[in-house]
């Protein structure tokens, strides 16, 4: 038996419009502050996600050469794609550019619960606005979006600024390396790599700056610095917006296109795998031929809020199986029609076996059976059984569908 490639995962009828459930809310909130969809390819130039990141990334890529020997990769993920679109295309509309997108990511990475190959974002990019106004906004919106899922989680914001002070001076592979131990809290591999480096003193002041969970603490450590004012900004809005945060000045993100604010959300009741969102400031349509533009944005895992959120009910929605004989077709297919039209999910029963069996068969998946034969086609009437009770009655085809529709969700 052939199986799906590792790390992928099939979505039956009910887990996928679960997804498509909770996609739908998230669509409608990100509209309502004014954001609207894009989409972009599915593949891209390798370079387009090499560009900023380097070589090394090809490891966590999927990465093929097609017929014409270009270098191309399944995206790894959305924001230099849509960067990439904002110097295509976007470079003549009126700023603030607020974009929005759901889509698939690919990365070649070791697949476990809530880590997949395949999985899919919902995800904002913010182009053209360089506000503490525009980076809380994008903090605003990721809570609401997670909020409105109904999953548990909590938010840390952070700034580059912080790092960038303390780490100031420091080669830029030796900062980054730092920023990634940090990043994992992995503080003793932080405090050996110091140590080596002849820098063991950076690492109280590192772990101090961490663990700060005040502005004033964190720039008691830091000391003046060129983003303070626009860090306390950021704060203050989003304490007068009300969103509940924690400061986390070792947030460094993975991704290496941050500039300013960063930040990530966890989920309370997730394993290893707990970050539902991530994001922040960043530059990057310089680096595909466009201008310097200032830009903020964030992905939520959209197949890790699924897991957090667990096995939701199945929505309702009532079907009707049409049960027919060849004597009652023609109407049969009129009634599947008026009860589409009218709003109501009816399935047509394709065995052709007699009444009895394809009424035992309904009774395994549909709410009412619209029985139709020779009888019901002459009068122009219909039997409706409700399946629930077994109480059947002949009627119009418009008392059918209103009696359905009444009844529960359609
Ligand atoms: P990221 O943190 O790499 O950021 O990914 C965003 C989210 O995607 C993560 O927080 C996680 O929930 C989910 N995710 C990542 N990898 C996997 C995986 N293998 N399986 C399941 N879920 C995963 C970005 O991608 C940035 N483009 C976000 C951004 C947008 N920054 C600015 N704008």
């Amino acid at each position: 038996m052939l199986q799906k490639p590792r790390g992928t995962r099939d979505f039956l009828p009910d887990e996928m419009e679960r997804r498509r459930q909770v996609e739908g809310q998230m669509r409608d909130s990100a509209r309502k502050w004014g954001y609207r969809e894009v989409s972009t390819p599915e593949f891209e130039e390798l370079e387009l996600f090499t560009i900023r990141s380097g070589e090394g990334i090809v490891q966590e890529m999927y990465v093929f050469e097609d017929k014409g020997g270009r270098k191309l990769a399944l995206r790894p993920e959305i924001t230099a794609p849509v960067l990439r679109m904002y110097v295509n295309e976007g470079r003549v509309l009126p700023k603030p550019l607020r974009w929005f997108y759901f889509a698939d990511c690919f990365r070649y990475e070791r697949p476990q619960k809530g880590r997949y190959r395949q999985f899919w974002q919902f995800g904002v990019e913010l182009i053209g606005a360089d506000t503490a106004m525009a980076e809380a906004e994008t903090i605003m919106l990721g809570t609401d979006l997670l909020d409105k899922s109904g999953i548990s989680f909590s938010t840390h914001v952070g700034h580059l600024g912080f790092m960038r002070k303390m780490l100031s001076g420091l080669d830029p592979g030796v900062q980054h390396k730092i920023r990634m131990h940090l990043d994992k809290k992995d503080f003793d591999a932080l405090e050996a790599y110091l140590d080596d480096l002849k820098m063991p003193d950076l690492t109280g002041s590192l772990v101090n700056l961490v663990q700060c969970r005040t502005l004033e603490d964190a720039f008691a450590i830091t000391g003046e610095m060129p983003d303070k004012e626009r860090i306390i900004e950021i704060f203050s809005i989003l304490d007068a917006a009300g969103v509940k945060y924690t400061l986390n000045a070792g947030i460094a993100r993975g991704l290496d296109y941050y500039t300013g604010m960063v930040f990530e959300c966890f989920a309370q009741n997730l394993g290893a795998e707990n970050q539902v969102l991530g994001g922040g400031a960043y530059r990057l349509a310089h680096l595909f031929g466009g201008d310097d533009i200032p830009s903020s944005g964030f992905a939520i895992g959209f197949d890790r809020v699924m897991v957090a959120l667990g096995d939701l009910p199945p929505q309702e929605e009532m079907t009707v199986r049409i049960v027919n004989t060849p004597q009652g077709r023609n109407w049969a297919l009129e009634t599947a029609k008026y009860f589409r039209e009218s709003g109501i999910r009816a399935e047509m029963d394709l065995s052709s076996k007699s009444i009895g069996a394809q009424l035992s068969n309904a009774g395994k998946s549909a709410d009412y059976a619209v029985i139709i034969g020779e009888r019901e086609a002459i009068a122009r009437v219909v039997m409706l059984k409700d399946l629930k009770s077994g109480v059947q009655q002949e009627m119009s085809l418009e008392s059918a569908a209103t009696e359905v529709f009444g009844s529960g969700a359609c």
